[in-house]
């Protein structure tokens, strides 16, 4: 059976899947700040070899495939250290395990968040790949009340061009490695809980993230397109953000985008 290591394993989207897949009978080893079989804090250079040594150990040295879903939504530089670095860095330590297997696959949590404004000297930063920099950009903006959302959505900009600009490098497709990413809408998690919980967010939910099919989604809808994106069978797809938002992306991007 397949052996997987997925981050934010503890909760919503990354606990889905972690359930759907063991279900199936596969190996899960989940690495989350608790509550999981491997303990790591991913916002940290630290925090993220000790997750890969753990996690590559926990799982017996084979490892094949990553759902990396841990993430945050807060207005501060904690958004830019979880959301990309400590997904970029996590899947570049555990690659070298991955390549090892006969059919590894990596499928990254990203948002539809990342069609929304961001700053772009952000996204810049992040992918340059200095995190002092791109931090110090995220406090700025966090200071400045209009400009806080613009955090998570660089981050999750930054995370679906950093997926698409390595997918098809020698270290990834080179080494057989399918790496893509999935963006969902608003997903019924203890992300959203509190925007989903007064008709004033709501009503702000719904403009700025429409979703025609469905509407707000559970964590499965997502969880059971990573575990596909993450099978034997998914072969050819590299470097995508899939949207799976209920339609928001073409509600807001228009149908010929
Ligand atoms: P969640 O809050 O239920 O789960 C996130 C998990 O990540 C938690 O278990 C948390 O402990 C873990 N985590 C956070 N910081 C961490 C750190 N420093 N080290 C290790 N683990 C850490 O949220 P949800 O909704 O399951 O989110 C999963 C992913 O989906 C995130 O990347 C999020 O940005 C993304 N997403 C969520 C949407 C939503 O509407 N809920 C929409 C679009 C994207």
């Amino acid at each position: 059976s397949r052996i997987y290591v997925i981050t934010g394993a503890g909760s919503g989207i990354g606990a889905a899947a972690a359930r759907l897949l063991r279900e199936a009978g596969a190996t899960v080893v989940g690495v989350d700040l608790r509550g999981t079989e491997v303990t790591a804090d991913l916002s940290t250079p630290e925090g993220r070899r000790q997750g890969v040594a753990d996690a590559v150990e926990a799982a017996g040295g084979t490892v094949d495939a990553v759902i990396a879903s841990a993430g945050v939504s807060a207005v501060s530089p904690l958004t830019v250290s979880v959301n990309y670095y400590g997904v970029t860095e996590f899947l570049e330590g555990i690659r070298p395990t991955l390549a090892r297997s006969a059919a590894p696959r990596v499928a990254v949590v990203s948002s539809m968040s990342s069609l929304q404004p961001n700053y772009p000297p952000l996204v810049q930063a992040m992918l340059e790949g200095d995190e002092a920099t791109a931090r110090a950009m995220a406090e700025q903006l966090a200071a400045d009340p209009r400009a806080g959302g613009l955090i998570y959505a660089s981050s999750k900009r930054a995370i679906s061009r950093w997926v698409r600009a390595q997918s098809v490098t020698a270290e990834w497709a080179g080494a057989g490695i399918a790496l893509n990413a999935v963006a969902p809408g608003i997903v019924k998690t203890p992300m959203t809980e509190e925007l989903r919980a007064t008709p004033e967010s709501v009503a702000f939910l719904d403009a700025v993230v429409p979703m025609p099919l469905n509407y707000h989604q559970p964590p499965e809808s997502i969880a059971n397109l990573c575990i596909w994106l993450t099978s034997v069978e998914n072969s050819h797809c590299a470097g995508q953000t899939i949207y799976c938002d209920g339609g928001s992306d073409v509600v807001m991007r228009g149908e010929d985008a």
